[in-house]
């Protein structure tokens, strides 16, 4: 509490040492029309960012990468490693002939998940590795034991020590089961066993995820050998070197399903162009459940809302299932649905902070076990809320899109910059009420 005079006004010194927030006003009741293009997927671009340096020659091109700021921190820390990134338009460079360090520098890797593969992709090029245990959203714990476990079935020394991961040793011959379908080891296990000593490393019970398949095809154009990526079985069959090439990542498929369910949200009529549908699959069948209209036509994707929205149940699971990270904008749907809804999550079993945010809003959700029941109200009213991570940030956008009476105010939006490349500007193309505003 400031002491300039009253005892509540802060002081000048107060005010001034207040650090400046990013908030988002938004004005609801609008209804959303038009065209948006998709950027390239965010959890594609960075595994494929990292996987660029295994070509220890020349120049790599993608084409496709958002620019977010997980994406910056992540250039930042390559820069750091000695690689030279730069962006030339849409394009990114990465050339990563020098390497000049494996040790990756504690602040920008805490900042963001990705970094945990820099752990193997080092450790493939170099035989050595130092990377500090990974940040990311807070949506419940996430472990990385299955990393671990599998590099050392391959043969690496992993140890812990002052918050980071340290590793040495050269990759060889394995055969890795993973507990879980895991995204992320998935990726990173299939990148650490491209490159070496003619080895063959098979990893089973595999996430099945698009983002894996583009991580692989990508790899491939480097020149490695890997069969089966996208099923539950992944070979690899390790190469001695790897080539710089030009690739473009695929759609952002989480980026479309928002925009698809603010066309649903706003009762309007939005096409998203640039996606690969069948990557969809499951929400659109979810959304023509709550009576959306829902049209495919080559990479676009039109939607137009008839009425009241209906409830539906939700289960998120692994691919091809519902996408975790659609979970929360969904419930923000079908908060305002007719009906009781009741959303599970298999993935992320605590993801719900988002929830007393859209309670503040007027909605009638109860948290229990692993999901939410959902009592869809008529309306929800405009309030003052907080995005605690990137999903949650987008479902409480979509719920204030949808507030009829006055102004919500959304502070925490750096989330949304993590994982949305220009979200509001594409919103307010399509006809949305929103402002940035700096308090
Ligand atoms: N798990 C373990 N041990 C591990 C790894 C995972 O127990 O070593 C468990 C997790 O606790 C979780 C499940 O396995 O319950 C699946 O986790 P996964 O490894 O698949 O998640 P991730 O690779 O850490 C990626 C995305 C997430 C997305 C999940 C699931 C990136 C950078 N992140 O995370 O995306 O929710 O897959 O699809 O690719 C987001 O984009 O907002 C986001 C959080």
């Amino acid at each position: 509490m400031g002491n300039g005079g009253d005892g509540v006004t802060p002081t000048v010194v107060e005010e001034m040492a207040r650090p400046m927030e990013r908030v988002l006003n938004v004005r609801g009741g609008r209804r959303l029309y038009g065209e948006v293009s998709v950027d390239g997927s965010k959890n594609a671009s960075l595994p494929i960012f990292v996987a660029s340096l295994l070509a220890e020659q020349g120049q790599t091109r993608l084409l496709g990468v958002p620019r977010i700021s997980d994406v910056e921190v992540l250039c930042d820390i390559l820069r750091e490693l000695g690689a030279k990134v730069a962006w030339h338009g849409d394009a990114i460079d990465i050339d990563a002939t020098a390497l000049t360090s494996c040790d990756v520098d504690q602040e920008l890797g805490q900042k963001i998940r990705a970094s945990t593969y820099l752990f193997g992709a080092l450790l493939a090029r170099t035989g050595e590795a130092k990377v500090p245990y990974p940040g990311g959203d807070r949506i419940g714990s996430r472990p990385i034991d299955f990393h671990i476990a599998g590099l050392r079935t391959m043969g690496a020394e992993v140890y812990t020590e002052g918050g980071f991961l340290v590793g040495s040793g050269r990759l060889g011959e394995a055969a890795i089961y993973l507990e879980r379908p895991s995204v992320g080891a998935t990726i990173h296990l299939m990148m650490a066993a491209s490159l070496g000593q003619d080895t063959v490393t098979t990893i089973t019970n595999c996430a099945m995820d698009p983002e894996v398949i583009d991580v692989a095809r990508f790899l491939s154009a480097m020149g490695a050998k890997i069969y089966g990526a996208g099923t539950k079985t992944v070979k690899i069959m390790a190469v001695k070197r790897l080539r710089a090439v030009t690739y473009e990542v695929i759609p952002d498929r989480l980026e479309a399903g928002t925009f698809l369910m603010a066309s649903g949200q706003t009762n309007g009529s939005i096409t998203v162009r640039g996606v690969i549908p069948e990557h969809l699959t499951a929400v659109i069948a979810k959304l023509r459940q709550m009576g959306v209209t829902v049209d495919i036509l080559g990479d676009s994707i039109a939607v137009r809302a008839g009425g009241p929205l209906r409830a539906t149940d939700v289960m998120a699971e692994e691919y091809p299932g519902f996408p975790t990270d659609l979970q929360p904008c969904i419930a923000a749907l079908l908060a305002s649905a007719r009906g009781e809804s009741l959303v599970t999550d298999l993935v992320w079993t605590d993801r719900f902070q988002y929830v007393d945010e859209l309670v503040r809003m007027g909605s009638q959700i109860k948290v229990g076990g692993s999901g939410v029941r959902i009592q869809g109200v008529q309306r929800l009213t405009a309030a003052e809320v907080t995005a605690n991570d990137i999903r949650g940030g987008a479902a409480l956008v979509l719920a204030a899109l949808r507030a009829e009476d006055g102004m919500t105010r959304i502070h925490g939006i750096h989330h949304l910059d993590r994982g949305y490349a220009g979200l509001i500007e594409k919103l307010v193309d399509l006809g949305a009420d929103i402002e940035e505003d700096v308090v």
